[in-house]
């Protein structure tokens, strides 16, 4: 079966385009990634450093990926393909975004089953089964990695406007509601001067490749540049006649903000509910499965809190799944998103089997998951952002040559 192209269904309208990038850069990125980050390398420096790396280098690169996609019309793929120097890296979008979506999708449908049975606990009284001992059950892993896999395909199956779009234009505004909903509860409860002393304090770190790289390498996650996210989506709005460049630095801004600020409140709830119960700051899954757990059987209110809190999670990790997917796809049929769906499963066992803690694998020194993790957001995103930004530099030289042809001295004193 196959759903054709129709404009009016399958094109963003303005604000869900806008809406949906925001989706698609709010994720597990700013949950876990970035407070862990910025608390481990240095608080305030880490953050002073990621926002030059963000404006220097990220939001030009948010903002030439969407203008590339919406003045050309064009995904990556059919663009690179017609590019004959730029043919190989034709497939290197979907590799990329396959490779992330695959430990992207293990991790949310943990989030997913955390969600479950927080809700059973608050309905019961009862705990079942704490969830961060889900990495020793790898079956109950890995079908929840299966059912988040699905849900996502479902949703971008639905199409750009049906799918993609009402999920964001729904789930943004209850995101935003849940966010200060917590920030509220901190305040409330005085921890939220701990969480700002923690994030914001000075302390004494010295500036180092490390940091530098690992701030570049954040913006670029967390914005969800390098996967041909950002230019796919621009694909998707109708063409900008008027003023596209004015209109993309807009929206960059826009993006670029509502993401930082996102990143900035989660860090300040997680860090002051953990300042607050005398817990150690961790990282990673440690941070959500692990420690927040044992912080919500302490606080006030806490089972309720769980369970908004994972709602958060959930929805923050959907809103950027669907937008991973929707690039891997070259056709609409119901038997391509099958086969992507299943793909993407086949290989999130790799990071299944990482995390399973009796027995985790181990390649070269690392699980799979870290591998998956460093080659995309250390040479795939990096390669790929360093093509949209050479390829926008030439186009915008070549618009400008073809508007304005220098004159030669001949062509205005010439008689003829
Ligand atoms: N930006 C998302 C996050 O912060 C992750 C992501 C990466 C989404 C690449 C799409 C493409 O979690």
């Amino acid at each position: 079966m196959k759903c054709a192209r129709n404009p009016k269904i399958q094109a963003f309208t303005r604000m869900g385009f806008v809406l949906s990038l925001c989706g698609s850069a709010i994720g597990l990125g700013n949950i876990w990634k970035f407070p862990t980050m910025m608390a481990s390398s240095g608080g305030s420096s880490f953050l002073l450093v990621y926002l030059v790396c963000l404006c220097l280098i990220g939001i030009p690169v948010l903002v030439f990926e969407m203008i590339l996609g919406n003045t050309t019309q064009m995904t990556p793929r059919a663009y690179f393909k017609h590019t004959r120097i730029l043919k190989i890296f034709r497939h290197l979008p979907a590799l990329n975004n396959t490779l992330i979506l695959s430990f992207y999708a293990v991790i949310s449908g943990w989030i997913l089953l955390a969600l479950l049975l927080s809700v059973q606990k608050a309905l019961t009284g009862q705990e079942t089964l704490n969830y961060h001992l889900m990495v020793n059950y790898p079956w109950s892993l890995g079908l929840a990695g299966l059912l988040f896999v699905a849900i996502t395909a479902t949703i971008c199956q639905r199409g750009i406007r049906d799918g993609i779009e009402k999920l964001n234009v729904i789930v943004l505004p209850m995101l935003m509601v849940i966010i200060l909903g917590l920030v509220a509860y901190c305040f409330g409860h005085g921890f939220l001067s701990l969480g700002f002393d923690y994030m914001f304090g000075a302390r004494n770190v010295s500036l180092s490749v490390g940091l530098v790289s690992a701030a570049l390498g954040h913006a670029f996650f967390t914005l969800s540049l390098g996967t041909g996210v950002v230019w796919t989506y621009g694909h998707f709005l109708a063409k900008e006649r008027h003023k596209p460049v004015a209109s993309g630095i807009q929206n960059g801004l826009i993006i670029a903000g509502a993401d930082t600020a996102f990143a900035l409140l989660i860090g300040l709830i997680i860090f002051s509910v953990l300042l607050g119960t005398h817990m150690n700051a961790a990282g990673g899954p440690d941070l959500i499965f692990r420690v927040l757990p044992v912080v919500f059987s302490k606080i006030p209110l806490g089972s309720v809190i769980e369970i908004v809190f994972f709602v958060l999670v959930f929805v923050c990790a959907l809103t950027s799944s669907v937008s991973m997917f929707e690039v891997m796809r070259h056709t609409r049929t119901v038997r391509e998103t099958i086969r992507l769906g299943l793909l993407t499963w086949a290989l999130s066992i790799l990071t299944v089997v990482s995390l399973n803690t009796p027995s985790t694998i181990t390649v070269f020194g690392a699980t799979p998951f870290v591998h998956f993790d460093t080659i995309t957001t250390r040479v795939l995103m990096p390669l790929f952002g360093i093509l949209v930004f050479g390829t926008a530099i030439i186009r915008g030289v070549l618009a400008i040559k073809a508007r304005r042809p220098l004159k030669t001295p001949h062509a205005s004193s010439s008689p003829l």
